[in-house]
C-alpha cells in the first residue's frame, strides 16, 4: 500500500512508519523536521528500508498544495501536530494555526486530488476528567485545555469530510502511549512532559529527586493512574487501520489504551526493578487539570478491528530504559 505519514520523524510517526516500512508498505513522510534531526530518518532507513521524505510545513497551503499536487496514496496517516497541554494553554493561537488550519490545509489539498481515507491522531485528552473510568468513546468530552479543543476540532472537521465528502475516517484517541522500538528510536520531545522518558533520563544524573504530584487522588496508592500503550502496539493499531478505513465508509472513532491502569508508584517501582537504581522521590501538590484516573476502554477497537494490545509496563519500560542508554547526548544539549 502506498502511505503518507505526516509528522513521520516524531516519536509515534517514526514508529508507524518503521512498522509499515517493515511490513511492506510503499511509505512517504511528510515533516517540517523542525526539532527533530535527520538521524531518526537514517535509522529508520538502515533499520527498515527507504522511504520518501516531504519536508514541507503544513501551514504553508501555498506549498503545501504544490507538492501535493496529483499526489494520491491509499491512506493518509496525520500524526503531526503541536502536543504540550501546557505550551497551548499559553499559545493557544499557535496550536489553533498548527493543529487546526495546518490540518485543515492538508485535507484541502489531499482531498482536491481524490485522496479518501485518513487515520488521525486524537487523544484521550479530548475527554478531559472522566466522570468514571474506563472510558469509552461514547463517554462526555470535555475540553479543557486548547490542545484538546485542536484534537477534537480536528475530529469534527474529518467528520464532516466523511459526512458530506465521501471520505472515510478513523481517529485514534491515544491514552499514554511509551517505550520503544529495540532502544533503536523513541521518545525524543522537547520540552519532555511524559513521566517515563523524564523519570528515566533523571535516572542518568546525579542527584535525581522525581516529583510526584499528588499522594490524594481517590486511587488504590493515592497517586495518579494512567493506562500506558506500547509504542509497538500503537504502530501496530495504525497498521490494522489502515486495511479498516479503506474497506469502511465513514467516521469512527477509537480508544487505544490497555484498559489497564498504573498509578506513578507502580511506575516508580517497576523503574527501579528494570534499571537495578534506587528512585528518590518527594511528593509536591497535585498539578491544575490532572485528573485522578484515566483508563481507557479499548473493547470496541478490539470488536471491530481485531486489535489488542500486546505488551506490559515492563516491556513499555524495558525498552524506553535501552533508549535512554542509547540516544544521542545531543537530545539534552
Ligand atoms: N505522545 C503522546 O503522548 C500523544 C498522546 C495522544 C495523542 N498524541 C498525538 O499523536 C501525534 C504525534 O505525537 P508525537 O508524540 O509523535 O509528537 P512529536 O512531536 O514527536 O511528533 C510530531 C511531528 O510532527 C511534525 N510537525 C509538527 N507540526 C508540523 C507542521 N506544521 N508541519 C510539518 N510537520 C509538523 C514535527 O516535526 C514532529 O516530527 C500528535 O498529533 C499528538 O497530538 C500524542
Amino acid at each position: 500500500m502506498n502511505i503518507l505519514i505526516t509528522g513521520g520523524a516524531g516519536y509515534i510517526g517514526s514508529h508507524t512508519a518503521l512498522t509499515l516500512i517493515k511490513a511492506g508498505h510503499k511509505v512517504t513522510i511528510l515533516d517540517h523536521l523542525q526539532k527533530h534531526k535527520e538521524d531518526i530518518l537514517e535509522t529508520l532507513r538502515s533499520e527498515a528500508g527507504d522511504f520518501e521524505l516531504l519536508k514541507l510545513e503544513l501551514q504553508n497551503q501555498q506549498e503545501l498544495q504544490h507538492a501535493l499536487e496529483n499526489r494520491t496514496f491509499d491512506a493518509v496517516i496525520h500524526f503531526a501536530a503541536s502536543i504540550e497541554v501546557g505550551i497551548s494553554t499559553e499559545k493557544p493561537v499557535a496550536f489553533v494555526n498548527n493543529n487546526v488550519v495546518g490540518s485543515q490545509f492538508l485535507f484541502d489539498a489531499l482531498i482536491a486530488n481524490g485522496n479518501k481515507n485518513f487515520i488521525f491522531s486524537s487523544s484521550a485528552a479530548v475527554y478531559g476528567t472522566p466522570e468514571s473510568v474506563p472510558i469509552k468513546e461514547t463517554d462526555k468530552i470535555s475540553l479543557e485545555n486548547p490542545y484538546a479543543m485542536t484534537k477534537y476540532v480536528t475530529e469534527e472537521i474529518l467528520r464532516s469530510y466523511a459526512n458530506f465528502a465521501d471520505v472515510n475516517v478513523v481517529a485514534l484517541r491515544y491514552f499514554n502511549p511509551a517505550g520503544s522500538y529495540n532502544g533503536l528510536i523513541g521518545e525524543r520531545h522537547n520540552p519532555e512532559t511524559h513521566l517515563i522518558p523524564r523519570l528515566l533520563h533523571g535516572l542518568t544524573t546525579d542527584d535525581f529527586v522525581m516529583k510526584v504530584f499528588g499522594n490524594d487522588y481517590d486511587t488504590p496508592d493515592g497517586t495518579a493512574v494512567r493506562d500506558y500503550i506500547h509504542i509497538v502496539d500503537l504502530a501496530e493499531a495504525h497498521a490494522t487501520c489502515i486495511d479498516y478505513v479503506m474497506a469502511n465508509k465513514g467516521f469512527e472513532v477509537f480508544n487505544i489504551g490497555t484498559g489497564k491502569g498504573t498509578s506513578i508508584l507502580e511506575v516508580i517501582q517497576s523503574a527501579e526493578a528494570i534499571t537495578g537504581k534506587k528512585i528518590n522521590y518527594e511528593v509536591a501538590p497535585r498539578r491544575i487539570g490532572d485528573s485522578a484516573s484515566l483508563i481507557a476502554d479499548p473493547s470496541k477497537i478490539e470488536k471491530m478491528i481485531g486489535w489488542k494490545a500486546k505488551y506490559d509496563l515492563e516491556d513499555i519500560i524495558s525498552s524506553a530504559w535501552e533508549w535512554e542508554q542509547k540516544r544521542p547526548k545531543t537530545d539534552y544539549a
